[in-house]
């Protein structure tokens, strides 16, 4: 096995030099770099750590990161994944407080690190935005996604602790997609399909993601796009499988440097429907609606707000925005969250529906978003996936009409 090249202070830092956190973070990284074949570390501008919710780390995981936070502080900026609940409104999420207490003691070990507590899968929505070309340590799959391929950052997808360790040291071991000869297209998808709805972006991403297997596409055939549906998208492509980063010609930077693939594949209006046969099940009885896979920008907020306007969740049925805590601000100061909360609905501010403990508690699910459908049935939910105003039906009628 080759070992990267330290320079004298990270070698001081794997000796221990700098207490127990930044030795057993080195011990991580040297370790993944002698895995992947890394010559060195690069410094990270930013960190995203996964791994956030009670509900996947356990007593094990807990005890980790609190022996981590015993003189671990974190050189970079660094914000959470979302938490297996909302860290204030825990209660009208149908929360025990057996796990509530458990989860506030993770995040008191994440704010003892010197970590910023904004729980969120859309950091680049609120202030954690990378520069075009820059490293960065990041977890979330459909955020590593979009800071690779939308903003032109680099990143692998780390896992929690990998995370947690470039935090620690501001460091990571330089391989994957840090590198640039690891970053070129190698398949070419041509979209012929029309896309109208949000949704239809995560039927795209799961067609894409199918076809792409583990590689790098290069879209061609969308003329523009905006940045909802590039979130969806994003979400949806990494989860049924290609690589955590795509070109788009003419919408995403660095997509004209790129050669055409010569491996071409065709998106056709029958892939998209096929997507929504996979992802649909057969119900209709809809218990839970969630909206915000990746967590809801503000201009989602909006449009459900306006399409909830006046109207009643119906009973036996439960609607959950889920978003950052800080678009949650914004939409108390908008009004949003007074028409959203009339309507019987209820804000999932720093968790999701995919890491909060649901499993047994819905047996269906109507949402926006592909990656939502995945995670959900895992947690044994019968999926539906549409438009958000389909979704706002849902969620008033308590069924699925389309
Ligand atoms: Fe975010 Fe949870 Fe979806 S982490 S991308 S809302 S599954």
């Amino acid at each position: 096995m080759i070992y990267m090249h330290l320079t004298e202070k990270e070698q001081r830092m794997l000796d221990g030099a700098e207490g127990y956190a930044v030795r057993k973070s080195m011990e991580i990284l040297v370790a993944l770099g002698a895995i992947y074949g890394a010559k060195s570390l690069i410094n990270v501008g930013s960190v995203q750590v996964s791994g956030v919710s009670y509900n996947n780390l356990g007593d094990a995981g807990l005890e980790f990161l609190d022996e981590l936070a015993r003189d671990g502080k974190v050189r970079v900026l660094t914000t959470l994944n979302p938490a297996g609940m909302d860290l204030e409104n825990w209660r009208q999420l149908g929360i025990s407080p057996e796990f509530a207490e458990k989860q506030n003691l993770v995040i008191k070990a994440f704010e003892r690190m010197g970590i910023l507590i904004s729980c969120t899968c859309t950091p680049y929505l609120i202030g954690n935005l990378p520069l075009y070309g820059e490293h960065i340590a990041w977890s979330e799959s459909s955020a590593v996604t979009f800071a690779n391929s939308v903003i032109g950052a680099k990143t692998n997808k780390e896992g929690g602790p990998s995370a947690l360790a470039a935090a620690f040291v501001g460091k990571t071991p330089c391989y994957g997609l840090h590198l640039d000869e690891n970053r070129v297209a190698d398949i070419h998808v041509q979209v012929k399909a029309e896309l109208t709805k949000l949704s239809d972006w995560g039927a795209l991403g799961y067609a894409i993601g199918k076809k792409a297997e583990n590689r790098i596409p290069y879209i061609t055939g969308i003329e523009s796009t905006d940045l909802d549906k590039l979130k969806s998208f994003c979400a949806s492509v990494v989860t049924y499988g290609a690589k955590p980063l795509f070109y788009i010609k003419g919408v995403t930077p660095a997509a004209e440097q790129q050669t055409v693939p010569k491996e071409t594949v065709s998106i056709e209006q029958a892939d998209i429907k096929n997507a929504y046969d996979s992802i649909n099940d057969q119900v209709s009885d809809i218990e839970l609606v969630c909206v915000g896979c990746p967590h809801c920008s503000i201009n989602e907020i909006a449009e459900v707000a306006s399409l909830l306007n006046g109207k009643r969740v119906a009973e036996g049925t439960e609607f959950w925005v889920a978003t950052s805590r800080t678009a949650k601000q914004l939409a108390d100061k908008r009004g949003y969250t007074a028409t959203i909360e009339a309507a019987g609905a209820k804000f999932a501010c720093d968790t999701c529906m995919a890491v909060a403990p649901l499993k047994g508690r819905f047996k269906s699910l109507a949402t926006t978003s592909a990656k939502g459908c995945f995670y959900s049935r895992q947690n044994l939910m019968k999926t539906k996936m549409g438009s958000i105003e389909e979704c706002v039906e849902a969620a008033v009628t308590g069924k699925w009409n389309s």
